[in-house]
């Protein structure tokens, strides 16, 4: 049997832990602001919404969009012909890096339209190198990837503008590289062509002439 001192000793620490609990639970910290649950109603506002809408016509710093060109890839409702960035190989280098892992599983990396997930039943988008796709103004790429077209989804969430533009441009890279012929190649660099033998399996490059005057900056 416990003696009377151990019990009196128990209920006195029970009392302070109990004291000290409460003491805590009076807090007023930072962690109990006043705050809003998200969608809680108000009363403070008319409509009693306490999530705001956003005010009309603001725009969040670095968002300002004033340049229709590239924003939506169209001036006046015509797709732009010119890529309105600057093209240098970074850009490019950017728009393989996105066009691979945002594209290529359903056009492939060559863009001929034969990517794993079109492989395995999703419907075949057409080849990146059909005349039809290769005469469109570079803006009706950037369109297609903001606004998506028939099955494919558009990607506005996943890439924003400046990538969508590099992606747009390597596209065009990618069309040009089917149709291109030595005499594109600057004359001082041609002598390397014939040093590096292209790798095993690789096939010869074409020789045919372009179809159409084509430059690479568009
Ligand atoms: C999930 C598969 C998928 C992905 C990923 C995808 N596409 Fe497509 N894309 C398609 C399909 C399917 C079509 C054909 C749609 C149709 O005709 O219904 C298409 C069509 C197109 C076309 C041709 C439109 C026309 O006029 O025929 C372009 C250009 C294009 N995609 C660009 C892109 C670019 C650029 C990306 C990457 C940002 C991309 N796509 C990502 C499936 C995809």
């Amino acid at each position: 049997m416990k003696s009377r001192r151990e019990v009196w000793r128990a209920s006195a620490m029970a009392l302070l832990l109990a004291a000290g609990f409460a003491g805590a639970g009076c807090r007023q910290d930072m962690h109990d602001a006043p705050r809003f649950n998200p969608l809680r109603v108000s009363d403070f506002y008319d409509d009693r919404r306490s999530a705001r809408p956003l005010i009309e016509d603001t725009v969040p710093r670095g968002w300002l969009m004033a340049d229709d060109a590239f924003a939506t890839g169209k001036v006046n409702g015509q797709f732009v012909a010119e890529l309105p960035v600057p093209l240098t190989l970074d850009l490019l280098k950017r728009g393989e890096n996105r066009f691979n892992i945002y594209c290529s599983p359903c056009h492939s990396r060559t863009g001929n339209g034969d990517g794993i997930v079109v492989r395995r039943g999703f419907k075949q988008p057409p080849s990146y190198h059909d005349p039809r796709l290769r005469a469109q103004p570079i803006g009706y790429f950037f369109d297609v990837i903001s606004h998506g077209f028939g099955q494919m989804p558009d990607y506005a969430a996943q890439i924003q503008p400046q990538d969508r533009w590099a992606i747009a441009a390597y596209v065009r890279a990618l069309q040009v590289s089917r149709h291109a012929n030595v005499a594109d190649v600057p004359a001082a660099d041609r002598p390397q062509l014939d040093a590096q033998p292209p790798p095993a399996g690789a096939t010869k490059p074409s020789t045919e002439a372009p179809k159409e005057k084509e430059g690479a900056a568009r």
